[in-house]
């Protein structure tokens, strides 16, 4: 696995290499689970060459407690992907990536005004700066996303296409505890106590899905997540919408099988967690 921590020396290494191999590329921020090492396996299938990145990007925190708490694993990030096969590792520092502020701002229109994007002003810029920036250091052909993020790969989907990259972009599907919960690099800044209720998020999504399915309408079904969530003096609910899944546009019913999800955002403790059901 070769490493490379300048932007240059990465260029160097992968223009020998593009016209003979197709690029596959997993932007992460560290910190590994099985959620990453799952899309980088994805990605060797596919191409000839995968390419991870390794970069806690400041420009998308909207929030300087949460920058400074994100989990930084390096040496234990290198040796899963080492393991998983990836070819390139990018792991830059943060004046590598930003020698200066960057000026332009990114603004995802009706991506902004829902979800991720009302409670966090700003971080979907953050995020199409970074993702941008990758896009044309490393000339992917493919790039792979988690569905955990649901609202990120429609925030990526219109960076594509608005600025005509030549990706393809692939999500993938959302990898589990045995219990339920999404893996998350949050995750570890859960204390013992908050990992068990952690399980709730996904129990409430359960319980959104199956009382749609039965007929009851989506304001019912948010409802009885907010109830779920009530009481419980250690969860702060702050969203449950049911949208459409590929534009995140609330719907008042349910759609085609594989457009319609259920997504969620709740703080436990001091930690942030969002989850989705696609269905
Ligand atoms: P990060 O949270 O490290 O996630 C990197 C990729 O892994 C994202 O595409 C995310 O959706 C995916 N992922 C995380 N947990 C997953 C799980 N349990 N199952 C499946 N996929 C999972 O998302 C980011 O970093 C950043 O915003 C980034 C795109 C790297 C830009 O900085």
């Amino acid at each position: 696995m070769n490493r490379f921590d300048t932007i240059a020396d990465l260029r160097r290494h992968l223009s020998s290499l593009r016209s003979t191999h197709k690029i596959g590329l997993i932007p992460t921020m560290g910190a590994l689970h099985e959620g990453h090492t799952k899309l980088v396996e994805r990605a060797k299938q596919e191409n000839d060459l995968v390419v991870s990145s390794l970069f806690v990007n400041p420009v998308q925190f909207n929030n300087a407690d949460d920058l400074a708490r994100y989990p930084r694993t390096l040496d234990d990030d290198y040796q899963k992907l080492e393991a998983v096969g990836c070819d390139v590792v990018f792991a830059p520092s943060v004046d590598e990536v930003y020698p200066e502020p960057p000026a332009i701002r990114l603004n995802f229109g009706e991506l902004e005004t829902q979800m991720e994007g009302a409670f966090r002003p700003g971080h979907f810029n953050g995020v199409g700066i970074v993702v941008g920036k990758l896009f044309n250091i490393v000339q992917p052909d493919r790039a792979y996303f988690g569905q955990k993020d649901l609202q990120q790969v429609a925030v990526i989907r219109r960076l594509i296409r608005d600025l005509n990259f030549p990706i393809e972009l692939v999500r993938c599907p959302t990898v589990r505890e045995i219990d339920g919960l999404a893996m998350s690099s949050r995750n570890r800044n859960l204390t013992p106590d908050e990992r068990q209720q952690a399980t709730r998020l996904f129990k409430a999504l359960t319980l959104a899905h199956d009382l749609l399915l039965e007929g009851q309408s989506t304001s019912q079904s948010k409802a009885a997540v907010k109830g779920f969530f009530n009481g419980n003096p250690n969860f702060r609910l702050e969203y449950v919408e049911v949208v459409n899944a590929d534009t995140m546009q609330p719907v008042n019913e349910v759609l085609a099988p594989g457009q319609t999800a259920i997504c969620l955002a709740a703080h436990l403790g001091n930690v942030r967690l969002i989850d989705n059901l696609v269905f």
